[in-house]
């Protein structure tokens, strides 16, 4: 347990230092699983979230895009039952005052209580002690703890509440989920866009939970990044389009250079009662020590759009045309994090390695390409010589337009090769003399340490073909 605490320590301090994640806050003294992210940080995230987008949005016909806002009126969360029972069973700690999730408690003895009404969580907890189990506070070691208790994950604000009566008639929640804005805007797509069954409406946004336990960095935090699609359909064409789209999804893994090794499923036995399938793709994150849920694929049945319709009395039933049925669309749902799909890719990338030939050995982030935050840097050999770097930051200048570019004349070259390497650069490209009068460079590939001379007049093909896009 410290040994795993320790690694996942290791990458907190990577990704902190080298600007990709920071504690939020922290001049004030940090707010506990909220997390900033820095210039390496957002534009990784991005690049995983436009790798989403483009594969479930942009290559399709059959599915549109939304960016509803994150507060909502507050009966859709009534609606779609999270007012009652979106909650955690928590337990205090009496001495130290941690806050401890019961269901996490007992999965260390072999105990699933998941979705368990907390009158049989409490009665585990009894037995247990009863069989001569500890059960003690994972922070401080007490078994001084209060009974398991409800606690609800929403997030509450006051916006728009007239007075500072937050009494739940005026609660606006902070979204725990993106989709509900989907579920919400199926009407007003279907009434300006006309899509026809089967299709689906795709966002990526903010939601919030109010998480008891969240030790994990950014795999799960308070604030955090939904990517869901929500695919509207025929109850008869469930079963096929929910295995199409656990094929589609475990594919883009594998597109973006996931081991298939790495990744798993893991299928949902207890489901709520409108679901007829729940699957999660799981990684085995080496921080984190085990396989991990990163993306979950649902079959929700049409429990959403009649749960919303119910509570607004506003038809969602859809006609089809070609058959004259009238029917409430069944739905199937893809939904993960962006945090996690961010942790995961880092988590694979990040690589220990000797360096061939010398006693030596780098840090070094495989990432796919497409994923790195910066594709290319550019360096003049030596910082002191002004016409190499009027020549690396023209030349830098010049690639913008097309990629993410770093300029870089710090230290000597070797610790700027760690640097990028640190990074997961592709490609690192070097002014020297024979630069000025030959007009090449030499390029450097991150995985293999190759170094070839590349005429500057061919260097965005170069790039292009090396790159892969
Ligand atoms: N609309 C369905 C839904 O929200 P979920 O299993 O609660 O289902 C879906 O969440 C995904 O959202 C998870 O697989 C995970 O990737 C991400 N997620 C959920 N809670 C999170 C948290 N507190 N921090 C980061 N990501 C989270």
């Amino acid at each position: 347990m410290t040994n795993q605490k320790n690694k996942l320590d290791e990458l907190v301090s990577f990704c902190k230092s080298r600007g990709f994640v920071y504690p939020s806050s922290e001049i004030y003294g940090g707010m506990s699983a909220i997390y900033d992210y820095g210039h390496y940080g957002i534009l990784l995230k991005n690049n995983i979230r436009d790798a989403w987008w483009r594969e479930m949005v942009q290559l399709r016909e059959d599915v549109l895009g939304l960016d509803s806002a994150i507060f909502m009126a507050p009966m859709t969360w009534k609606a779609s039952g999270h007012v009652d029972s979106f909650d955690d069973p928590q337990i205090d700690c009496k001495k130290c005052h941690a806050r401890i999730r019961a269901d996490h408690l007992l999965e260390e003895f072999g105990l699933n209580v998941d979705k368990e009404p907390i009158d049989v969580v409490n009665s585990k907890i009894n037995e247990l002690k009863r069989a001569g189990q500890k059960i003690c506070c994972p922070n401080c070691g007490s078994e001084d703890l209060t009974p398991a208790k409800r606690f609800s994950l929403m997030v509450k604000s006051n916006i728009g509440a007239p007075t500072d009566d937050l009494s739940e008639e005026n609660v606006v929640y902070l979204r725990p989920e993106t989709c509900g804005g989907i579920y919400l805007e199926y009407k007003n797509t279907m009434d300006s866009l006309h899509p026809s069954l089967p299709f689906g409406i795709a966002q990526v946004g903010k939601a919030f939970r109010n998480e008891i336990i969240a030790r994990q960095f950014v795999f799960r935090t308070r604030e955090f990044e939904q990517m869901e699609m929500q695919y509207f359909l025929h109850p008869d064409d469930m079963k096929q389009k929910y295995e199409y789209w656990r094929a589609q999804r475990w594919n883009w893994y594998l597109s973006l250079g996931m081991d298939e090794k790495k990744i798993r499923w893991f299928k949902h036995l207890k489901l709520a009662h409108y679901a007829s399938e729940a699957y999660d793709i799981e990684y085995d994150s080496q921080f984190l020590g085990g396989f991990k849920e990163i993306e979950g694929i649902h079959a929700r049945g049409n429990w959403d759009l009649s749960q919303h319709s119910k509570f607004s009395g506003v038809d969602l039933s859809y006609f089809d045309p070609k058959t004259g049925e009238k029917f409430i669309p069944h739905i199937m749902e893809t939904s993960v994090g962006l945090g996690r799909l961010f942790l995961m890719f880092l988590d694979f990338a990040y690589t220990r390695e000797k360096i061939a030939g010398k006693d030596d050995e780098r840090l070094v982030l495989h990432l796919d390409p497409r994923l790195a935050p910066v594709k290319a840097a550019v360096f003049p050999l030596l910082r002191n010589k002004p016409e190499l770097v009027t020549k690396a930051r023209e030349l830098a200048g010049r690639l913008r337009p097309l990629y993410q570019i770093e300029f870089d004349d710090h230290g000597n070259i070797g610790k700027r090769y760690r640097r990028q390497d640190e990074i997961g650069t592709p490609l690192t490209i070097t002014v020297d003399f024979d630069s000025l009068s030959g007009d090449d460079v030499t390029v450097r590939e991150r995985d293999t340490m190759s170094q070839e001379r590349v005429s500057i007049a061919k260097l965005t093909d170069y790039l292009r073909e090396k790159l892969g896009f």
